[in-house]
């Protein structure tokens, strides 16, 4: 069933045509060198982006699908929350425009949920239910128990920031620019004094599956506040040294937790989500934990972390298949949240 993605909830402007699991075009505009000045996502600006280009996007999914023309089209899926309200009725307007001009169906779509599911559109075979679902995106990190394509429960999730945005917060007091995530990546993997600083893990209860990472920003604001009160500006080799330290007491954190919910729901098998999921020590670390505790971890392809419309329109067909609808009155849910 040839179906079109939209996705605008934040900062990326996607379009993208699939068919089941395949993919035939996936397009995304991201307005983020726009933001970098900004240190953060400007929602206005987000949404005029969104605004100017997503026409051109639409065009390009169309073209690089091969399949021509909207007519070919049978679905809409877009993403209907959570996320900026200006920015999520900018994908839902023109959702609703097409649905209503082609007299096609259309289905509001949880962007938490399209990254929860993102991993399905692997090639090789979908990873098998029951499983735990992770999603750790600059909006979201949250745990779920998933027993089939849109019946899940939340198991658990953060109290306050969210993984990416750590990454995020720690670049800016760092002053390595927007977004935190490549950049920390990066320069963690650089670092030489692996282990001469040491940050803590947020596990909350020995018990708990939810999260909090607004501590650890505030450690590496002191830690670097203390440096400062020696040194005007802090050498390239112990910022790399900092983010290593950032890097492993998060990801340590998302490891644990992960493998703690799936010995209490009993399942062999993870599934990760979301931008932070293309981090490779992350990979590393839940493939590591993997062996050990013989437990399968399945990732997104990388194409498929970051915000994109692909994930939208496969999610979006497998519910329409389940019988799911929308309708014109399809509006923003800026705090849709997953229960
Ligand atoms: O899923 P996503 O595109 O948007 C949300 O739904 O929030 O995730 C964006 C987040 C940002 O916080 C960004 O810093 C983080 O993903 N990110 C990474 C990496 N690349 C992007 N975090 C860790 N390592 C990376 N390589
Ligand atoms: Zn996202």
């Amino acid at each position: 069933m040839l179906t079109l993605g939209i996705e605008t909830s934040c900062d990326e402007t996607g379009v993208s045509v699939t068919d089941g699991k395949r993919v035939l075009s996936n397009i995304v505009s991201s307005s983020v060198h726009l933001h970098k000045k900004y240190g953060g996502v400007v929602p206005e600006i987000a949404s005029r982006y969104h605004v100017e280009y997503i026409i051109e996007a639409l065009d390009s999914a169309l073209e690089k699908s091969g399949k021509g023309a909207l007519k070919n089209i049978k679905l809409i899926a877009v993403t209907s929350g959570p996320g900026l309200v200006g920015s999520l009725l900018t994908g839902i307007s023109l959702a609703k425009a097409l649905s209503y001009s082609l007299e096609i169906p259309i289905v509001g779509v949880s962007h938490i949920l399209a990254h929860l599911y993102s991993a399905f559109l692997n090639d090789d075979e979908r990873p098998e239910f029951p499983f735990v679902g992770m999603v750790a995106s600059g909006g979201h990190t949250a745990l779920f128990y998933c027993e089939d394509i849109g019946v899940q429960a939340l198991l658990g999730q953060t109290q306050d920031d969210a993984v990416g945005e750590a990454y995020d917060k720690v670049a800016k007091i760092l002053k390595l620019g927007y977004p935190g995530g490549p950049v920390i990546e990066r320069m963690a993997r650089a670092s030489k004094g692996k282990n001469r600083v040491v940050f803590p893990r947020a596990y909350l209860d020995k018990d708990s599956l939810d999260f909090s990472f607004s501590g650890i920003k505030t450690a590496v604001l002191y830690y670097v506040q203390n440096i400062h009160n020696t040194l005007y500006s802090i050498p390239n080799t112990q910022i790399s040294d900092i983010c290593y330290a950032f890097q492993e007491s998060v990801l340590d954190v998302l490891v644990q937790k992960a493998f703690l919910a799936a010995k209490k729901r009993d399942v062999k098998r993870i599934v990760m989500g979301g931008g932070v999921a293309i981090n490779s020590r992350l990979r590393k670390k839940f493939s590591d934990a993997s062996r050990f505790e013989g437990i399968s971890v399945h990732f997104p392809k990388k194409e498929f972390c970051m915000d994109n419309a692909a994930m939208v329109g496969a999610l979006g067909e497998e519910l329409y298949k389940k019988g799911y609808r929308s309708d014109l009155f399809l509006s923003a849910e800026p705090n849709l949240g997953v229960n």
